[in-house]
């Protein structure tokens, strides 16, 4: 859309979509802006700066003509911040959109052109966050700016869980204290709401063993070093330094999305975290052989399904090297990678190896559109889920279910 008005170097602009990342696409002679805090439809006045990149940025859009799904932030710091990205939109308007960035994000990057529905699975859009990354400094406690490093100080977030902001009040008044630890920068913070795991980069470094002991006569609950975590029927055992998935509403939700209602003889889980689908993956397969590469979520997986000896059987190995060395197909694969997606050499692997069904679990839809590009030549795409365990930010998960074309 042409500029409507261009004043000095004001310029006044329709808002077209979201995009992928947290911005909303305008564009001014055709050249794209992209813009923060605003809603698509709404007219709005930019200052553009160019940036390295060629790109038309607008840092603080004045909006002119509000949207009607605009609703007031919840949050103090939102839009100083730069943990969420979508608070100035109602909750279902979100998840609506996520589901167009998804079936955009998917036919620009995958050429795939989805029409069924997808599904949106949801929950409580507040209070959800059961992990946090706090910063220090100089005496202030907080999160990351809005596109800098910036420290932007906090003394509470209402996408954290109870347990959190309990420990975000006591750590404010931690940091000004004499004994609080000069070297600390970052603590990250994970929580089942009764124990609290604190991480520090440095864990072996004395100072950060007396910190813990000190930390733990301020914030109950806290545990020298793995959580018990409740979820989708089962127990999980979380060390430091291992995933779990963040939203602790939804993680029966998501495990519910990802089994279906499948069972059989064998399934592999690629990325398998603690353990969070290969323990569930028990009670309906023979035989479940997880695969995980990192130590300590290893040792978990080992730990956690220790009951389902002869049924499932841990692995510690990149997914590429175990996939290179597999040669009997099992009947379902479930991949859950981190944001990089699956590559180009597992995406190889999964075509040579094409078991019937294959599930991909996703953190990112411009990774997924790629992956899938190149698996559609053999797998047609059965079912896709939107699970929004990221409400308030641009993030969410896509669970794509896939099945060997005959
Ligand atoms: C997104 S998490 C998913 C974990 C699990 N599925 C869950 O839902 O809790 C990705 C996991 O894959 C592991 N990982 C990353 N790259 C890997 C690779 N190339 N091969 C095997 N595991 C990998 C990480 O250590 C992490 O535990």
């Amino acid at each position: 859309m042409k500029p409507l008005e261009t004043k000095n170097r004001k310029a006044t602009v329709d808002v077209e979509k979201w995009v992928y990342g947290g911005d909303a696409l305008a564009r001014i002679d055709g050249q794209v802006l992209l813009a923060p805090f605003v809603l698509p439809g709404e007219r709005i006045e930019v200052e553009p700066k160019r940036t390295k990149g060629n790109l038309l940025r607008a840092r603080s859009p004045q909006v002119i003509e509000p949207s009607p799904h605009r609703v007031e932030p919840q949050c103090e710091y939102f839009a100083r911040c730069g943990g969420c990205q979508y608070q100035h939109a109602g909750y279902a308007y979100q998840t609506e959109q996520k589901v167009e960035i998804l079936r955009e994000t998917l036919r620009r990057l995958g050429a795939i052109d989805f029409d069924d529905e997808i599904p949106t699975i949801a929950g409580d859009p507040w209070r959800y966050r059961n992990r946090i990354q706090l910063h220090f400094d100089r005496g202030r406690v907080g999160f990351r700016r809005h596109n800098s490093h910036d420290l932007c100080p906090i003394t509470h977030c209402p996408i954290s869980s109870p347990k959190l902001n309990e420990a975000i009040a006591v750590l404010n008044d931690a940091v000004k204290r004499p004994e609080w630890p000069r070297f600390l920068r970052t603590l990250e913070l994970f929580t089942n709401e009764t124990d609290l795991q604190l991480n520090v980069v440095e864990t072996d470094h004395p100072i950060a063993a007396r910190f813990f002991a000190w930390c733990s006569g301020l914030i109950p609950g806290i545990v020298p070093g793995s959580l018990q975590y409740q979820g989708a029927g089962h127990t999980f055992r979380i060390s430091r330094g291992s995933f779990f998935q963040v939203n602790r509403f939804l993680i029966d939700a998501l495990v519910a999305e990802v089994l279906g209602d499948r069972e059989g003889r064998s399934v592999v889980d690629l990325y398998a975290g603690v353990g969070l689908f290969s323990l569930p993956l028990a009670a309906r397969f023979t035989r479940v052989e997880t695969i995980e590469r990192g130590l300590s979520a290893y040792r978990d997986i080992e730990a956690n399904t220790a009951a389902a000896v002869g049924r499932v059987f841990p692995v510690r190995a990149s997914t590429e090297d175990y996939l290179r060395q597999l040669t009997t197909p099992p009947e379902a694969i479930i991949a859950d990678p981190p944001r990089a997606g699956l590559g180009a050499e597992a995406t190889g692997e999964l075509l040579r190896i094409s078991a019937p069904q294959l599930t991909i679990v996703s953190c990112d839809p411009a990774t997924l559109a790629r992956d899938l590009k190149v698996l559609t030549s053999v797998y047609r795409i059965e079912r896709l889920a939107l699970v929004d365990l990221f409400p308030q930010t641009f993030h969410f998960e896509t669970v794509a279910h896939l099945a060997l074309n005959h």
